[in-house]
């Protein structure tokens, strides 16, 4: 009687709780969710017309919408594009008001598509689904502006390079069923670039300002 029961619930749960399913060549993979960049900023002082203002750059954290798109090649193997909506970044002086113009220098917008190759361990009887890769990425920079109080002071025209760099990551899946999935993944990304800009007639640079910031995505995945 009892063991009867057992194997009533055993084949109820199996009924309830498909088999786990990795992923297979040929799945398209499209993920929503919420992208975090947080900067670990570098960057030279603010040179102004020939003067070390003797003040470095920070950068702020922003989230946005992010969406990436994978393609599996082999059952252990996708190609993965990470896209966004733009991010958008306070920059601050690394002093506190240095300038009499208040502590933040500006904001600047970005865009930092990245292709990655990612490695599933791909075990077939997990709803875990781990994966670790590596790709590149290019930045685009854009709307650079200094603060209202900055440009008053006379600065003007920021601009920033874009960033061609190496991207990796690691990340896993949550497989629910043959559809949907979580997931979650840490990536860095090397973005690094100069700043240009003009105080009153005289040029103005901020060099090496070095970016590379720890990307933290969760989303939810659909297969096709
Ligand atoms: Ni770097």
């Amino acid at each position: 009687m009892r063991k009867h029961t057992l194997s009533a619930i055993c084949l109820t749960l199996a009924a309830l709780s498909p088999l786990a399913s990795a992923h297979q060549q040929g799945d398209w993979v499209v993920r929503g969710g919420l992208t975090t960049v947080a900067p670990d900023e570098s960057s030279s002082n603010i040179i102004a017309g020939g003067t070390d203002l003797g003040v470095a750059l920070t950068v702020d954290n922003n989230t946005q919408l992010g969406i990436n798109v994978a393609y599996f090649l082999t059952d252990n193997i996708n190609l993965e594009l990470l896209a966004a909506t733009p991010f958008k970044h306070d920059v601050n002086f690394s002093v506190s008001d240095p300038l009499g113009t208040g502590t933040q220098l500006g904001e600047v917008t970005h865009l930092p598509p990245s292709l990655t190759a990612n490695y599933y361990f791909n075990d077939a009887n997990s709803p875990f689904q781990p994966y670790v890769g590596a790709g590149v990425n290019y930045t685009i920079f854009f709307d650079e502006e200094f603060t209202g109080a900055n440009s008053d002071a006379g600065l003007s025209d920021l601009s920033l390079d874009n960033s061609f760099g190496l991207t990796a990551q690691v990340g896993m899946d949550y497989i629910v069923d043959k559809k949907w999935h979580v997931n979650a993944s840490v990536r860095f990304i090397d973005i690094d670039t100069d700043a240009t800009f003009k105080v009153g007639e005289a040029d103005g640079v901020v060099s090496d300002i070095e970016i590379d910031p720890w990307v933290y995505t969760i989303s939810v995945g659909y297969t096709f």
